[in-house]
């Protein structure tokens, strides 16, 4: 089989950090390849490259059997290669159309031909089983569909090898499978995918070939059938595959969060929470489960203090929230480790230690006897972060957005679980995160259970949310639908709570 892409020797170097040491990757045309490592390994550094983004220092590309030096994505689009990133590039407030076709208008006489560009547009999500709304605005779509419209937008552009980047992490289970049904359509049209991917059992079912990178080299290329996910976990991390579970019960008859009826409506002014009411014990983790979009996002917000319930109550150790804003509620100890690092999470051109104070500038260790910022304490808390929470950083001044996403993920995590706490809200805590550092974040999540934290669990990640919950319950259109015992659920019944197959009738 030929070639679609070869790599031999790459090398980047970034200040302090040898990001590709001498990489060597081939790719067969028509090929699903995945790319494993661990967080900070140099998988994203490595498919920039390729797509033109940032020059490397030393090495050979060969695409079609052309060996290229690429000094711009428009030469590796050109070639046919396109790329969806970790983070999504979309512009919020223009229309699906007009996203896909920024800076690849098709034009009629100097004017942008726009029913040509929607009928193409239509074509290829026909072609591809990619459903899409070409006038639906960007920021009303959920990310399965923002997904959608990336991979639409690289199609548009004629691209014939796809690069995707962490494409499952944030997808729920059922999304994941249209995701794979649609490469699926893809590679039997010819396409080429090289993609990203931290959960080994998806790799294992979706791709032909795997090549496994660690600290900037290339370990191995293997083929799912010979390896195990615990065989990949040895060669991405050295070590053995953890699993998530809870241990004995540390929980209390403690209140420490409490809603009652609480509902809430989204931006548009629609429903979008109908009368939740739940308890959260200390020494409790509770488990959400849920399909995107069912009311957990604006059940965390008005909990944060970032959207106003339209009715009902949500108290912390007995005292009603109502009015506070969210500074307040992080000073009376509840941590928020958000879904979205990249909007709510970090200020990407900001250094390390000024991004793990954020939310906490107004709180020790950051402000002492009314003075402000503490700039030395705060190097050196940051310090002990990075420590104990493997943030893998040259120093911690450098700026967030030079951290690979993974190792940002866990500057949020460390960050939120290092101050003094009653309540943690975590939204997706391991998202993004390589095996070796989700056991690590697992640990850190007992053990602060275990000192009397009280837990707000949600992840797509159903293992995750089955082998760490002490309870778990299960969001349907802005409802708590089913409890359900976390020691005898399995992921499969879960699933099927989660997109209402199953109720929980009397019968349970
Ligand atoms: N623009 C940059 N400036 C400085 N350092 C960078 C930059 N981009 C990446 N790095 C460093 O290069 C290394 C590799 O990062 P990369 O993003 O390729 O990792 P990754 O394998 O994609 O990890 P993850 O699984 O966390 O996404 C990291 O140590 C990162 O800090
Ligand atoms: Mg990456």
């Amino acid at each position: 089989m030929a070639s679609a892409v070869l790599l031999e020797g790459i090398t980047k170097r970034f200040p302090g950090v040898i990001a590709n040491d001498g990489v060597n990757l081939d790719v067969a045309e028509g090929e699903i390849h995945a790319i494993c490592g661990e967080n900070g390994a140099g998988k994203s550094t490595l498919m920039k490259i390729l797509y033109g983004m940032q020059p490397a220092d030393e090495g050979r590309m060969v695409v079609n059997g052309q060996e290229v030096k690429f000094s711009s994505p428009k030469e590796a689009i050109a070639l046919g290669i396109g790329m969806v990133h970790q983070h999504f590039m979309l512009a919020d407030n223009l229309s699906v159309l007009e996203n896909v076709i920024l800076g690849a208008e098709p034009a009629k006489n100097g004017i942008i031909d726009f029913p040509e560009a929607r009928r193409h547009i239509i074509e290829l999500g026909e072609d591809y089983g990619l459903k899409v709304g070409t006038r639906d605005l960007v920021e009303s779509l959920e990310v399965g569909e923002r997904q959608r419209i990336e991979i639409i937008k690289v199609l548009f552009r004629g691209a014939k090898i796809l690069i995707l980047d962490e494409p499952t992490a944030v997808l729920v289970p059922q999304e994941v499978e249209e995701l794979f049904r649609n490469m699926r359509e893809l590679k039997a049209n010819g396409h080429t995918i090289i993609f990203i991917d931290h959960k080994l059992d998806e790799v294992l079912e979706i791709a032909d070939t795997i090549t496994v990178i660690r600290a900037g080299k290339t370990i191995d290329t293997v083929k799912p059938e010979d390896v195990t996910a615990r065989d990949l976990a040895e060669l991405m991390v050295g070590s053995e595959l953890p699993v998530p579970e809870t241990r004995e019960s540390t929980v209390t008859d403690h209140v420490v969060i409490e809603a009652v009826d609480a509902a809430a409506d989204d931006d548009a002014g629609s429903p979008k929470l109908r009368a939740v009411s739940m308890k959260v014990h200390k020494g409790e983790i509770l488990g959400i489960a849920g399909v995107e979009g069912n009311g957990q996002a604006e059940f965390v917000e008005a909990l944060m203090g970032m959207r106003p319930l339209t009715s009902g109550s949500i108290s912390l150790e007995g005292v009603r929230m109502k009015g506070w804003g969210t500074r307040q509620r992080r000073e009376a100890g509840i941590g928020y480790i958000p879904e979205d690092r990249t909007r709510r999470g970090l200020l990407a051109g900001f250094p390390l230690w000024e991004n793990a104070m954020l939310g906490q500038q107004s709180m020790e260790p950051y402000v002492r006897n009314g003075f402000w910022i503490q700039r030395e304490a705060a190097r050196s808390h940051t310090g002990k972060i990075v420590e104990q929470f493997d943030v893998r950083t040259p120093s911690v001044d450098v700026a967030a957005h030079a951290l690979s996403g993974g190792n940002q993920q866990k500057l949020i995590v460390g960050r939120e679980m290092s101050a003094e706490l009653v309540a943690l809200i975590a939204a997706h805590p391991t998202r993004g995160i390589d095996v070796g550092a989700q056991a690590a974040v697992w640990e850190e999540l007992r053990q602060a259970r275990a000192t009397g934290l009280a837990v707000i669990l949600i992840s797509a990640d159903l293992e995750e949310l089955i082998g760490l919950s002490d309870r778990l319950v299960v969001m349907l259109r802005g409802d708590i639908v089913a409890e359900l015992d976390p020691t005898k659920v399995t992921p499969r019944d879960l699933g099927s709570y989660m997109t209402g197959a199953s109720t929980q009738g009397g019968e349970s």
